[in-house]
C-alpha cells in the first residue's frame, strides 16, 4: 500500500491514478486545503480501481501514524505543501510550518511505524538563479523565496536522516514546470482565484474567464525576449514517481530533476495554445515580475540514466490536454 499525501491535489490525483493504474493499491491523504475531493473520485472512476482517501493533516503526527498502521503502508510519496510563490513571501511562517513541520510530522510518523521509503516532491526553485544551463543535480542551490527554502529545508533534512539511519530509501524530485492534465479530460488543474502560473492562466483566457494574459517582461536576453521554462506534461512526471519508486529498493538518498530538458518562450507557450484550442489569447506586455529567471531548464540525463525514465509528451500535447480538461471543466472541480 502506497501513502500519497496531497493526493487530491493537481500531481497528486495524477500520482494515484499511475500508481492504480500501475495496480497498486493507494491510500490518499489531503486535508483539501487545496484541493476536491472529486479529483479522487474522477481517478477511480477512470481507472475502474478504488483506493482509500483519508481526511487528514500532515502535521497530526498521530493521525498518519493511525494511517499507516492500519493501512498497511510500505511507502509514501508526500506531495502535500503549500506552493504559492508570491503568497509564501507575504505569509513565509505558515509554509515552514505547513511544508517543513509538516514534513517533520510525517517522517515522525513513519518512523514510529518502521516506514522507511519516501519520494519527496522537491522542485526546481531551489536552484535559484541558473549560474549555467542546462540544470544538473550538481548545480549550486540558492532558492530565492521561502516556498524554496522550505523545499531546500526538507531535502537538507531528507540528507541528514539518512545519515543518521542508512535504512533509509530516499527519492527527491525536482520538478522542472507541470502542465497538462490526464488526456481523458476528467482530472485536471483546478487553481483557486486568479491563476499564479502561465498555462493555468492562459487556459482561463481561452475559455474567456479572464480577459487577457499580461506576459511578464519581453526583454529577457531571449531570442524573443520572454522567459524560457521547461514545461513538463503533468501525466510524464506522474510516470516519474512510478519509475522512482520501483528504484528505490536500495537505501540512499536519490535526487533526480523531472524535466523535459527543452526550453519554451511565453509567446511559444501562447502560440501553441492558440493553435490546440483555435482561440485567441490576447495579451500585453508587463513589467517583469520578481525573482523571475530568464531561462530554466533541466538536464533530464540522470533521471534517464538511473530509472530510464524520460518525458514523451510535447508542448502541444500539453496545451491540448490542459485545454480539453478546461473546456470540459470551466469551473473545475467545483461544478460538478
Ligand atoms: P496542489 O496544491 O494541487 O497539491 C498539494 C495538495 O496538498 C493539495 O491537495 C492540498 O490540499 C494538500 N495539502 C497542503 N497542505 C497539507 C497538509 N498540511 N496536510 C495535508 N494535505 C495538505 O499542488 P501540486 O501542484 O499538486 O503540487 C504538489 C507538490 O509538488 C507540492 O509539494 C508542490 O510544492 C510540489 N511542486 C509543484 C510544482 C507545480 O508547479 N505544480 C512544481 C514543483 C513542485
Ligand atoms: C512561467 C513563465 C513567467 C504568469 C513556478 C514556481 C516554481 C514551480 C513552478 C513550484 C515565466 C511567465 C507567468 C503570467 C507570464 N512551482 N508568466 N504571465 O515561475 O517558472 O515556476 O511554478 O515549485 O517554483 O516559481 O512558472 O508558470 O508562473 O511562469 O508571463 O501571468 O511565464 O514570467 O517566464 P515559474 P510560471
Amino acid at each position: 500500500m502506497i501513502l500519497v499525501t496531497g493526493g487530491a491535489g493537481y500531481i497528486g490525483s495524477h500520482v494515484c491514478m499511475a500508481l492504480l493504474d500501475a495496480g497498486l493499491d493507494v491510500v490518499a491523504l489531503d486535508n483539501l486545503s487545496n484541493s476536491n475531493q472529486a479529483s479522487l473520485q474522477r481517478v477511480q472512476s477512470l481507472c475502474g480501481r478504488s483506493l482509500v482517501f483519508r481526511h487528514a493533516d500532515i502535521r497530526n503526527e498521530e493521525a498518519i501514524y493511525d494511517i499507516l498502521r492500519a493501512c498497511g503502508v510500505s511507502a509514501v510519496i508526500h506531495l502535500a505543501g503549500l506552493k504559492a510563490v508570491g503568497d509564501s513571501s507575504v505569509r513565509p511562517m505558515t509554509y515552514y510550518e505547513n511544508n517543513v513541520l509538516g514534513t517533520m510530522r510525517l517522517i515522525s510518523a513513519m518512523r514510529k511505524a518502521h516506514v522507511k521509503t519516501l519520494v519527496f516532491s522537491s522542485s526546481a526553485t531551489v536552484y535559484g538563479v541558473p549560474t549555467y544551463l542546462p540544470l544538473d543535480e550538481q548545480h549550486p542551490l540558492g532558492p530565492t523565496n521561502p516556498y524554496g527554502r522550505t523545499k531546500l529545508f526538507i531535502e537538507e533534512m531528507l540528507k541528514d536522516l539518512y545519515r543518521s539511519d542508512d535504512e533509509w530509501r530516499l527519492g527527491i524530485l525536482r520538478y522542472f514546470n507541470p502542465v497538462g492534465a490526464h488526456e481523458s479530460g476528467l482530472i485536471g488543474e483546478d487553481p483557486v482565484g486568479v491563476p499564479n502560473n502561465l498555462v493555468p492562466f492562459v487556459a482561463q483566457v481561452a475559455i474567456g474567464k479572464q480577459e487577457k494574459l499580461k506576459i511578464c517582461g519581453n526583454d529577457y536576453d531571449t531570442p524573443d525576449g520572454t522567459g524560457i521554462r521547461d514545461y513538463i506534461h503533468v501525466v510524464d512526471l506522474a510516470s516519474g514517481h512510478l519509475s522512482v519508486l520501483s528504484h528505490l529498493k536500495q537505501p540512499g538518498v536519490l535526487t533526480l530533476n523531472l524535466g523535459t530538458g527543452n526550453g519554451n518562450s511565453v509567446l511559444e507557450v501562447i502560440r501553441t495554445f492558440e493553435a490546440v484550442s483555435g482561440r485567441p489569447i490576447p495579451y500585453e506586455i508587463g513589467e517583469r515580475r520578481a525573482g523571475d529567471v530568464a531561462i530554466c531548464y533541466a538536464d533530464p540525463t540522470l533521471a534517464g540514466e538511473t530509472l530510464g525514465w524520460q518525458s514523451t509528451r510535447s508542448l502541444a500535447q500539453m496545451c491540448a490536454d490542459h485545454w480539453r480538461w478546461q473546456l470540459n471543466n470551466p469551473c473545475g472541480y467545483r461544478g460538478t
